[in-house]
């Protein structure tokens, strides 16, 4: 068992504005070996001293050269379960350099082994030990977590009922053709992978043939100034995930102006898919516990309107039409894309900037 108290100090701030201790510790199941846990994925969670009655359960993936620990220490979930009852997994990579496998046939198949089948199965052994609710299942992460996010949606998706994703690549994606294990795929990274949606699909359903359930709604977020996973592989994600769903990555439902920051864009291209691409974020885009939790249903959505809505295409009867064309756009507004009827002249001192093929924003 591995104890560890942590004191929460600028991350997380109440609503009294104290800061908060946790109720309980950082543990590890040392027993999670064997056949069920091929490569020796670290197995921590974080069970807080009060758990609802039937918990949900989050799976929270690190990064490379992060650990579990790190992660349990760099979120805010093991607080917020505090507060909601819910359980928080914080897988640990066995991997050199602790990124995650995302690239072998083995992790890419569902039941294959890997690092993926690892992760998996701590879910069941959550529901049996731990009196899980197997419908209130999620999973989320960072980077190469993101990817691993991804992965398990794609080859593990009966288990979850919601994912996000920090700055990731689209499942597939970072794929060794070589079959290396934990390999590092430039194509993807730099953004140069472009498949349609229904190749994205194919290579989504490939990983569990035969699978004719539902696949987890999905958030991707990713930053515009992402030098490491290059932007693109916000489109691809989309392009993967539209391809699933079955909705249309040119054609978000919903564009969302500075939601659920200010300078971030959220597109909603059905009700199990959007896209948040943050303006001049790096890698990678800041974990939004709150907003997780809101996005899986653990909290109910908050009630703050954003501050402006503009549609994609097809336009929704409840939004508002675009403002004619002649007529100057203020900052953050739509001034561009596929579509677009709306002002494409921003006021000063801001220019029109494609963000991408369907949006372009006064920045
Ligand atoms: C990298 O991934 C792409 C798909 O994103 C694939 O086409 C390519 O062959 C992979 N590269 C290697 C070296 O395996
Ligand atoms: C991907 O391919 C499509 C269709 O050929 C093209 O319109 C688009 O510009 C490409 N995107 C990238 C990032 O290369």
């Amino acid at each position: 068992m591995v104890g560890i108290r942590k004191t929460l100090l600028s991350s997380l701030v109440l609503c009294t504005g104290l800061v908060s201790a946790l109720t309980s510790t950082l543990q590890q199941v040392t027993s999670f070996t064997g056949s069920q846990n091929p490569t020796n994925v670290g197995f921590f969670y974080y069970k807080p001293t009060t758990v609802a009655a039937s918990p949900a359960l989050i799976v929270a993936i690190h990064e490379c050269t992060a650990t579990g620990t790190v992660y349990f220490e760099s979120t805010t979930y093991a607080a917020l379960a505090d507060t909601y009852g819910f359980i928080v997994i914080y897988p640990s990579s066995p991997n050199s350099g602790t990124c995650w496998d995302v690239s072998s046939a083995a992790t890419l198949t569902h039941n294959g082994g890997g690092d993926s089948f690892g992760i998996a199965n701590m879910v069941p052994y959550a529901i049996s030990n731990w009196h899980v609710d197997a419908t209130k299942v999620f999973v989320t992460g960072s980077s190469s977590g993101a990817m691993m996010t991804n992965v398990q949606a794609s080859v593990y998706p009966e288990l979850y009922a919601g994912a996000s994703v920090y700055s990731g690549v689209a499942a597939g994606c970072f794929v060794s053709n070589f079959g290396g294990v934990d390999a590092w795929n430039s194509t993807c990274s730099e953004g140069l992978t472009n498949d349609t949606q229904a190749q994205w699909a194919n290579t989504v359903h490939a990983m569990y043939p035969g699978y004719t359930g539902s696949y987890p709604p999905i958030q991707e977020y990713h930053g515009t100034a992402d030098t490491t996973l290059f932007p693109n592989n916000l489109n691809e994600e989309i392009k993967e995930w539209c391809g699933v769903f079955g909705y249309e990555a040119t054609a978000p439902t919903q564009v969302l102006q500075n939601t659920p920051l200010s300078g971030y864009t959220k597109s909603i291209y059905g009700p199990r898919l959007q896209g948040i691409l943050a303006q001049g974020v790096g890698h990678t885009v800041p974990v939004q516990e709150m907003e997780d939790l809101e996005w899986f249903g653990i909290v109910g959505s908050q009630t703050t309107p954003p501050t402006t809505t503009t549609t994609g295409t097809p336009p929704t009867t409840t939004a508002s039409a675009p403002p004619p064309s002649g007529s100057t756009v203020a900052e953050w507004g739509q001034c561009g894309g596929q579509g677009w009827t709306g002002g494409t002249v921003c006021a000063s001192p801001f220019t029109c900037t494609v963000v991408n093929a369907f949006y372009s924003q006064c920045l």
